[in-house]
């Protein structure tokens, strides 16, 4: 066998995953095959008295489906693939004797329907140990079993909002809601497995009262209810799945495997899905990322300059990830500051249940904040987050040069500012770059890598593993004014700014928006921003696109009224609490005009594209592909539109611009 390893010993058969010649483990054709043979294999064979299912990688169970031949299968290819694994999955679960999967790693999606079809599933505690059923974020639904199965374990109302979020959940929280049955640290779960083997065969709940049919009835309407009030049907996946999984309760098996298949094979036909898998291949990709023939230097004591909202966003991030962070700013009121927005972004992830308390105060613990000028010899790596003015940042980084190593890497946060500007001012330019994160920097995925003319090879690789080491996605750009993500970002805000002025409702603008998909409308995303900020970066970008981009007049005058947004309470929205009310004072600030909630997303949609044309014109991104991802991973650009430029190859079918050689198709790293 390439990918499997079964071994016997005094009755317990061990099945590893291996597979050949890769780090992870992933389920083919040829993968379920062997488990086919393998699974079969241990029903005839009556000296074996117990299975546990186990890996040899050293960070995954099994990752899931192999996406690659998912996006290039043919519904007849689909079909066989899906029942293959419904067969074995079934044969496993029809064993007599007790089974068990021990869990260390990526337990995603088909890897999770595996453990699934055992009596019990034992996970390690480690933070590399993730379980959960991504699949709806990919456009499909579970469909080997798992829309099936995970119901009758936890029940209903537990699997529906797993399932249609596709969450992935820590140990800690699969414990809590059902999806295995004890976490222990990794070196005690192969032990602990055993002791669950020797168990009585297991009993599952029926949920009766739960999966009534007057029960039934109600859990599906409220689900559908609440998803499409989140998502505005605009994804066909999720409502694929609560048919599926609401039937199955009241289904033989064999019957809701069928459904699951064929509901897989129906969405696989719609381009959302074809745009979400792309999206999928491209994060892959940008985790392999790298540079040919270079080799990254290891990044082990980075500093942090500006402890404002997002030095502290970036200090929290890196202590997360165990590096010792020496944050600095002008004095210790900034200081303390900061320090208090990172540890109020530690407790929420330990109410969040993301780390433990004790884990969150060691990672607090790793972040030393001086305002003092100390030796950043042994620092081999800077980041600056101070104000957003290019003369504070030549002087920062004037001053550092000298007092750091040649080699020490200078970063720049800056949102729009140019890089070539800072290279200027220090010794060897070769090792400027800029690590442009989003904010805010624990949600937001993306961080652009901005290659300045100067930035050497060796800082470029050393920056892409650094982001990729800190599991933030990057994407590589040219060194331009707001890079790419503001700069196709910021003539959309500014023109709704211009449709406001003219008379449109706020709440109108950002509801055309949100219909057409964006996680949140521009105005209110201007609010988040603050209108400070977002005209400082938008200063830049007028200056430099001034034949496209200018400054809408509305935004100096509420600056100046000190509507800044959520920080003053007030912008384009009143804000008390969490509750946002349009500001009727802003109303004599602007005429009045007619339009539709459509005719407002296609204007504003309209000019991301042509900004995006632009960038791909001038060679901001590598590629089309590139553009669309940075715009999905940076902004929420509606994922099941794909972006920007697929988005508008999509509107104009007759005469795709910017992917006419994968028209309609899939396309995977
Ligand atoms: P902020 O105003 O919240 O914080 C800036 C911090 O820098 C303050 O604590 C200030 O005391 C400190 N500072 C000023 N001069 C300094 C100096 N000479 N040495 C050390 N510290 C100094 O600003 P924010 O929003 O954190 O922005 C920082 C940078 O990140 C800017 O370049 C901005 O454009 C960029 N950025 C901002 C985003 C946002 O949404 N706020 C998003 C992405 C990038």
């Amino acid at each position: 066998m390439k990918h499997l390893n079964l071994s016997q010993t005094d009755g317990l058969a061990r099945l590893t995953f291996d597979r050949q010649e890769s780090s992870a483990n992933i389920f083919d054709t040829e993968t379920l095959e062997e488990l086919l043979a393998v699974v079969t294999q241990i029903r005839e064979d009556v000296s074996i008295t117990s299975l546990l299912i186990c890996s040899a990688k050293s960070n995954i169970f099994v990752a899931g489906a192999d996406i690659k031949s998912l996006a290039s299968a043919t519904p007849g290819e689909l079909a066989t693939l899906i029942d293959l694994g419904h067969q074995v999955f079934q044969i496993l679960e029809d064993l007599t004797i007790p089974t068990v999967a021990c869990i260390h790693g990526a337990c995603l999606g088909g890897g999770y329907e595996l453990a699934l079809a055992c009596d019990w599933r034992i996970a390690s505690d480690a933070a590399a140990t993730k379980i959960g059923l991504p699949e709806t974020q990919l456009g499909i639904i579970p469909a080997w079993g798992g829309s099936t199965r995970l119901p009758k374990l936890i029940g209903l109302t537990q699997a529906l909002p797993l399932i249609l979020s596709g969450k992935v959940l820590s140990a800690a929280s699969a414990q809590r809601k059902g999806l295995v049955d004890q976490v222990a640290p990794k070196e005690h779960i192969d032990q602990l497995a055993q002791k669950f083997l020797a168990k009585e065969p297991r009993k599952l709940s029926s949920h009766l009262l739960l999966h009534s049919k007057a029960s039934t009835y109600i859990i599906e309407a409220r689900a559908r209810k609440e998803l499409i009030k989140l998502t505005r049907g605009l994804y066909p996946a999720p409502l694929k799945a609560i048919e599926v999984i609401c039937k199955s309760v009241h289904t033989p098996a064999h019957i809701s495997f069928r459904n699951e298949r064929d509901a897989v094979i129906e969405l696989t036909s719609q381009p959302e899905t074809a745009r979400l898998i792309n999206l999928f291949s491209m994060r892959e990709k940008a985790k392999k990322l790298g540079i040919p023939d270079i080799k990254p230097n290891e990044i082990k004591h980075p500093v942090v300059i500006g402890s404002g909202t997002m030095g502290a966003g970036i200090a929290y991030w890196l202590s997360s990830h165990h590096y010792p962070v020496l944050l600095k700013d002008v004095n210790d009121q900034a200081l303390a500051k900061g320090m208090k927005s990172i540890s109020k972004t530690y407790q929420t992830a330990v109410n969040r249940h993301i780390m433990s308390q004790a884990e969150a105060s060691n990672c607090y613990d790793r972040i030393h904040a001086s305002a003092e000028t100390l030796p950043l010899l042994n620092h081999d790596l800077i980041i600056e987050a101070a104000v957003e003015n290019i003369e504070v940042k030549k002087q920062i980084f004037a001053d550092l040069s000298p007092r750091c190593s040649e080699d020490c890497i200078l970063a720049t946060n800056t949102s729009a500012l140019p890089i070539h500007e800072l290279a200027d001012v220090v010794t060897n330019p070769s090792r400027i770059v800029g690590l442009h994160f989003f904010n805010p920097v624990h949600r937001m995925p993306l961080v652009e890598i901005v290659r300045a003319p100067s930035t050497s090879p060796q800082t470029l690789a050393t920056a892409i593993s650094f982001v990729q080491g800190i599991g933030k996605i990057p994407v590589v750009v040219k060194d331009s004014p707001g890079f790419l993500v503001n700069r196709i970002l910021v003539p959309y805000l500014l023109e709704a700014c211009n449709i406001f002025a003219s008379g449109i409702d706020p709440f109108e603008i950002d509801e055309a928006m949100l219909e057409f998909g964006m996680p949140m409308g521009p105005l209110r995303l201007l609010d988040e921003i603050g209108l400070d900020v977002a005209s400082h970066v938008a200063g830049t970008l007028t200056a430099a696109f001034s034949d496209r981009m200018s400054m809408p007049p509305l935004m100096d005058k509420m600056i100046e009224a000190g509507y800044l947004g959520r920080k003053t309470g007030k912008g384009f929205y009143l804000y008390n609490g969490h509750k946002a009310e349009p500001n009727t004072d802003l109303l004599q600030m602007r005429s009045s005009r007619d339009s539709s909630a459509q005719k407002i997303a296609e204007q504003l949609t309209r000019l991301m594209t042509e900004e995006a044309a632009h960038c791909l014109d001038e060679e901001i991104a590598e590629s089309a592909e590139s553009i669309d991802f940075a715009m999905v991973m940076g902004t929420g650009y509606a994922p099941f539109r794909g972006g920007p430029l697929r988005h508008a190859d999509a509107t104009e079918m007759m005469r795709p611009r910017f992917y006419p050689a994968t028209k309609h198709k899939v396309t995977t790293s």
